[in-house]
C-alpha cells in the first residue's frame, strides 16, 4: 500500500503543462477562474492570463473541487451475488463526483486481520476508477498495531453488522479508544447502543424501524463516546438526529450525515428498500437535521452507500438487510439543491469536500496550490431526475428514484479527464490511499470544529 506522493515541487509552478479556465467559489465568491495544472497533475497556479499552455475553457460553468465520501461499503470480498464491486462501486463515485471512498470493513469476510487488510488492497490495484482509503475493524483483541501500519483508518461498530460483533461497553469500550488514539488515523464509529433497541413487535415498515431503533440509542452511543481519550480522531457516522450533531459539535467531535437522512423521511408503509440503520426517522426530525446542515453547523456528508441487491431488497421486511446505496447520487442531489438555492454553495462544498478531505488526511477538497487537480465541471441549469437504470453502481435500484440531481458533466483527476459529458472515459488506476496528515494538524490537534 503505497501512500500518495508528496506535493510537486514549486519549480513546476511556474510551467503549467494544462489550464483550465471557466468559474469558481474562491475567496468567498463565485468568479473566473484559471488553474494551471502541472505534470504531476497538481494545481501550480490560480489566477488569470496562462499563456503557452494547452487550455481547457468550460465557459460559465463552474470549477469545483471533486467531493470525498467517507463511508461506502463496496461489498468486495463478498458473494457473487452482492449488489456490487470496487470496479462498479468506483465508477459510480467517478460519475457522481466523488474522487475518493472510504471503504468500511464488514465484507464477508470482514477485514480484521493484516492479511485481509492486503488481499482486500490488492483487489483495487488495476480496478479502480478513483483512490479508495481502507478501514479496518477496530475490535477488542484485535490486532490493532499491526492493522494501523496499513490501514487507512479503524472503523468501530457499537452495535453488530454482519461479519463484526457490537463493540464492546464500559470500561473495555474506554480502553480500546485509549488504545486506538495512539495511532494517528481517523476513527469512524456506527453509534448505536443496542441497549436501546426495543423489541415489542417485529418492524413492518420504516415507521416500526424508528421505532425499534429510536434516536435514544444514538443518543447514548454519543454518551459512551465522548469519554474519549483527546487525541483520538473521532469521527461518528451516519448522525441522524440534529441534536446528536449539536453536541458532537460542541465537543469539537466531527460526524457525518447522509443525504438519505437529509431527504427521506420515514413513511408508513414504505417497503424494505427504506430500510436502513440507524433508521430513517420522522419527517419533522429530517427537516431540523436538515436545517442545521443547510447552516454550515455540521462537518460533513457521507453517503454510507449500502448496495444490496434488488433481490433482497425485495424480501419481507423482517428480513430484508438494512442500507440504502448513494454514492453515485450523493453530490448530485445536493447540487441540485445549491442551483434550487435551498443550499449554498460554500456549505457544501465545505462539508463534501473540504472537511471529509482533512479528516482522511489528502491534499484534495479545495482549490489550492499543491492540491490534486481532482476537479469537477458543473452546470449548475442541468437538472435530471435521479434514475436507477441511469446509475453505474451495480445494485440496480435508487431510494432517490425521480428526485432532481445535477450530475457533473466532467470529473478531472490529476489533470486527466475521467468523466467526460457524464460518461465515465478513464482507466482504473485508483490507488489505495492512507492519510498524510499535514506539518501543523500532528498531535496534540484542535478536533473539528465543523468550520474550518
Ligand atoms: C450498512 C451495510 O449494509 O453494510 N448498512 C446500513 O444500514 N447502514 C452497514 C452500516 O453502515 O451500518
Ligand atoms: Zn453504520
Ligand atoms: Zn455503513
Amino acid at each position: 500500500m503505497r501512500p500518495r506522493g508528496r506535493p510537486a515541487n514549486r519549480e513546476s509552478a511556474e510551467r503549467p503543462e494544462l489550464v483550465l479556465a471557466g468559474r469558481a467559489w474562491y475567496h468567498g465568491r463565485l468568479q473566473a477562474i484559471e488553474l494551471g495544472i502541472d505534470e504531476a497533475g497538481r494545481i501550480c497556479t490560480i489566477g488569470r492570463d496562462r499563456r503557452g499552455a494547452r487550455r481547457h475553457d468550460v465557459g460559465d460553468r463552474v470549477l469545483l473541487p471533486s467531493a470525498s465520501d467517507l463511508h461506502v461499503h463496496l461489498r468486495e470480498p463478498g458473494p457473487p451475488d452482492a449488489g456490487e464491486t470496487i470496479a462498479t462501486g468506483t465508477v459510480a463515485a467517478a460519475v457522481g463526483g466523488v474522487g475518493l471512498v472510504g471503504e468500511m470493513p464488514n465484507t464477508d469476510p470482514p477485514v480484521t486481520s493484516v492479511d485481509r487488510l492486503e488481499a482486500k488492497a490488492a483487489r483495487v490495484q488495476g480496478r479502480a476508477a478513483v483512490d479508495v482509503l481502507l478501514y479496518a475493524a477496530a475490535q477488542e483483541n484485535g490486532p490493532l498495531a499491526p492493522l494501523a501500519r496499513g490501514a487507512g483508518g479503524f472503523k468501530l461498530y457499537m452495535s453488530p453488522t454482519p461479519g463484526i460483533a457490537a463493540g464492546p461497553e464500559g470500561p473495555a469500550l474506554a480502553r480500546l479508544l485509549e488504545e486506538l488514539a495512539r495511532f494517528d488515523l481517523p476513527l469512524a464509529v456506527h453509534a448505536e447502543d443496542p441497549g436501546r433497541f426495543v423489541g415489542a413487535r417485529p418492524p413492518v415498515d420504516p415507521v416500526g424501524w424508528d421505532r425499534a431503533r429510536p434516536a435514544a440509542a444514538e443518543s447514548a452511543a454519543i454518551d459512551h463516546l465522548l469519554g474519549a481519550p483527546d487525541l483520538l480522531r473521532l469521527h461518528v457516522a451516519h448522525v441522524t438526529s440534529a441534536a446528536a450533531a449539536a453536541r458532537l459539535r460542541a465537543r469539537g467531535v466531527s460526524c457525518e450525515v447522509t443525504p438519505h437522512h437529509l431527504l427521506l423521511a420515514a413513511r408508513r408503509g414504505a417497503d424494505a428498500r427504506f430500510k436502513v440503520n440507524p433508521p430513517l426517522r420522522s419527517e419533522s426530525e429530517r427537516a431540523a437535521l436538515w436545517a442545521r446542515f443547510a447552516s454550515g453547523d455540521i462537518a460533513c456528508v457521507a453517503s454510507d452507500h449500502a448496495p444490496h441487491s434488488v433481490a433482497s431488497k425485495s424480501e419481507p421486511f423482517a428480513r430484508a438487510p438494512s442500507g440504502v446505496p448513494g454514492v453515485e447520487t450523493m453530490l448530485p442531489l445536493l447540487l441540485a439543491r445549491v442551483g434550487s438555492g435551498a443550499l449554498a454553495l460554500p456549505v457544501l462544498l465545505r462539508a463534501a469536500c473540504d472537511r471529509p478531505a482533512r479528516i482522511l488526511g489528502q491534499p484534495v477538497g479545495r482549490l489550492a496550490v499543491g492540491h490534486r487537480a481532482n476537479l469537477l465541471v458543473v452546470d449548475f441549469r442541468a437538472r435530471t431526475p435521479v434514475r436507477a437504470d441511469r446509475l453505474r453502481s451495480g445494485c440496480g435500484w435508487s431510494p432517490f428514484e425521480g428526485m432532481a440531481a445535477t450530475f457533473p458533466t466532467e470529473h478531472w483527476r490529476d489533470g486527466r479527464r475521467i468523466v467526460q459529458d457524464g460518461e465515465y472515459v478513464g482507466v482504473p488506476d485508483g490507488a489505495v490511499v492512507r492519510p498524510e496528515y499535514a506539518p501543523g494538524e500532528t498531535a496534540p490537534r484542535p478536533r473539528d470544529d465543523g468550520r474550518r
